[in-house]
Order: C-alpha cells, then sequence, then structure tokens
C-alpha cells in the first residue's frame, strides 16, 4: 500500500548538520520527498502536533525543544511508508535506538537527552493525514 508521512528534522538535527545524512537514508530506501519546507514551529504548532502528550513530564521540555530553532518538515511517499520509516529512525530513546537506525547512528555520545532524537515521523494513517494537513494543508493529502 502506497502511503505519505508526516516527517520532522528536528532543531538538533539542523544544528548538528545532519539533514543531508538522513535525508539521504529517506532517498535510499525509495521513500520519494513530496514536498519540503524549513520551518520555525511556533508554540501553537508545536502544541498542536504534540497535543497527544499535553500533561505527561517530558511535555514541557518537548516543546521547549521543538521550537528552539529551525526544523525541516517533509511529506514522504512510499510503499508501507509510515512503518518503514518508523523503522528507519528507530527507538524513541537514541540510546535503545539500534545501530543501522538513524536514532542509533546519528546520536550524541553520551546522548543529552531522549528529547533531542533528531526526527519525528508518523506513527499511524490517522496521524500522519492530521499531521500533513497541520504543516501543508489538505492538497498534499
Ligand atoms: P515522534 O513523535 O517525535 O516521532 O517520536 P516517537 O513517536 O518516537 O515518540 P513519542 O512517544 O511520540 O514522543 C514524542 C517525543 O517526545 C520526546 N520524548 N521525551 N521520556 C522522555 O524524556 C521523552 N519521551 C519522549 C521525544 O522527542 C519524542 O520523540
Ligand atoms: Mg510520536
Amino acid at each position: 500500500m502506497i502511503q505519505k508521512s508526516l516527517i520532522i528534522l528536528k532543531p538538533d538535527a539542523v544544528r548538528r548538520k545532519l539533514v543531508g545524512k538522513i535525508m539521504n537514508r529517506f532517498e535510499e530506501n525509495d521513500l520519494e520527498i513530496k514536498a519540503l519546507q524549513m520551518v520555525h514551529i511556533s508554540k501553537k504548532l508545536a502544541e498542536n502536533h504534540y497535543a497527544e502528550h499535553k500533561g505527561k513530564d517530558f511535555y514541557d521540555t518537548l516543546i521547549r525543544f521543538i521550537t528552539s530553532g529551525p526544523s525541516i518538515a517533509l511529506i514522504l511517499e512510499g510503499e508501507n511508508a509510515i512503518g518503514c520509516i518508523r523503522a528507519l529512525v528507530g527507538a524513541t530513546n537514541p540510546n535503545e535506538a539500534k545501530p543501522g537506525s538513524i536514532r542509533g547512528d546519528y546520536k550524541e555520545q553520551p546522548i543529552k537527552s531522549v528529547t533531542e532524537n533528531m526526527v519525528h515521523a508518523s506513527d499511524s494513517p490517522e496521524s500522519a493525514k492530521r499531521e500533513i494537513t497541520l504543516f501543508f494543508g489538505k492538497k498534499y493529502l
């Protein structure tokens, strides 16, 4: 099944100049870029995007981090793209992310925090639809 997913290269990826390396992982795995923009995520967009985490102990740190500098938002499309991209990105905690995954290979040593894990990727078709609309509008659905 051909799917689309919303990806964010988070502020740490931009600051650490990892954008090219991370994009290369996606392109090498046959994912097609359908849209791309650099965006300094506002507090309002961050709160909307991460609404499911409101009230959790890491929420305020997460909102502060994701709004701390420019990010790159993109839509990727491919066969089973949502699961495929989550596998390429790896576990949420970079210390638990396997070698070969983006979070496993490009983590800082020692890692700063679980928060700074370089990449966001949609976790379901429903999330992808919601997140693509938030960042790019309905014309890309
Ligand atoms: P994402 O939504 O960014 O793709 O990451 P994910 O699905 O792998 O992880 P999720 O549970 O949705 O958490 C969202 C982001 O919150 C930060 N986080 N910090 N224990 C912690 O300090 C903690 N847990 C999560 C990470 O930036 C994570 O990607
Ligand atoms: Mg998530």
